[in-house]
């Protein structure tokens, strides 16, 4: 598939999750929002759920939380039009609770196709929810900054921004794990060069 065919697929997938109500959230959200980002991104973030601010703009990342996230992106010379950046539920669920079961299986195929698609070298999860996507019933304290490769991609659990943000203590980990991504990139673009590792055909089920 080339870039414009591939980016077409993306927005033909935004375009559904704006008209999206197989949850109840679609109710009470002013934007859904799909994800941002480069569709050749080599590196993709995956957060929880968009806040108020991504709300109101349609876009991930955008608040105090996606400030932080810019900020590590430059600490290690990436832009964020380098990478692709999305969440597991597209709409805001109400005062920022967490998202339900439902509304995370709901949503869960929206992402599925976005990662199929995008195909990433790296996945690096935000925070407990999108880590339990890929390492089930893992506590992130124990895990964060530990990248686990399957299928041909890394997975790399980090700390959710808000989080580092609340609690100052864990910025030295999470600026020390997200460290760690050019560099997983580098080892994972060297392995599937050399055929080491096929790329993923078929992407996890959900495993909630
Ligand atoms: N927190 C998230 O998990 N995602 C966003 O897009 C913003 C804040």
């Amino acid at each position: 598939m080339d870039g414009a065919e591939l980016g077409a697929q993306l927005e033909r997938i935004a375009h559904e999750v704006r008209s999206c109500e197989r949850c109840g959230l679609h109710a009470t959200r002013t934007h859904a929002v799909p994800g941002a980002g480069s569709a050749g991104a080599e590196i993709l973030f995956i957060g929880e759920g968009p806040g108020f601010h991504e709300d109101q703009q349609g876009l991930p990342f955008v608040g105090r939380s996606g400030e932080y996230l810019s900020y590590l992106l430059n600490l290690i010379h990436l832009r964020r039009e380098d990478v692709f950046i999305t969440n597991i539920i597209k709409c805001r669920a109400p005062n920022n609770r967490d998202p339900l079961p439902h509304e995370i299986e709901a949503c869960r195929p929206y992402f599925d196709r976005q990662l199929s698609l995008i195909d990433p070298l790296v996945v690096a999860t935000l925070g407990r929810f999108s880590m339990r996507l890929f390492f089930p019933g893992a506590s992130i304290s124990r895990i964060h900054g530990q990248a686990r490769i399957d299928g041909g991609r890394a997975y790399l659990p980090l700390y959710h921004p808000a989080a580092a943000l609340r609690n100052p203590n864990l910025r030295h980990d999470m600026e020390a794990d997200i460290a760690q991504l050019r560099t997983l990139r580098d080892e994972m673009r060297q392995r599937r060069a050399a055929g080491e590792i096929a790329a993923p055909k078929h992407e996890q089920k959900t495993l909630f």
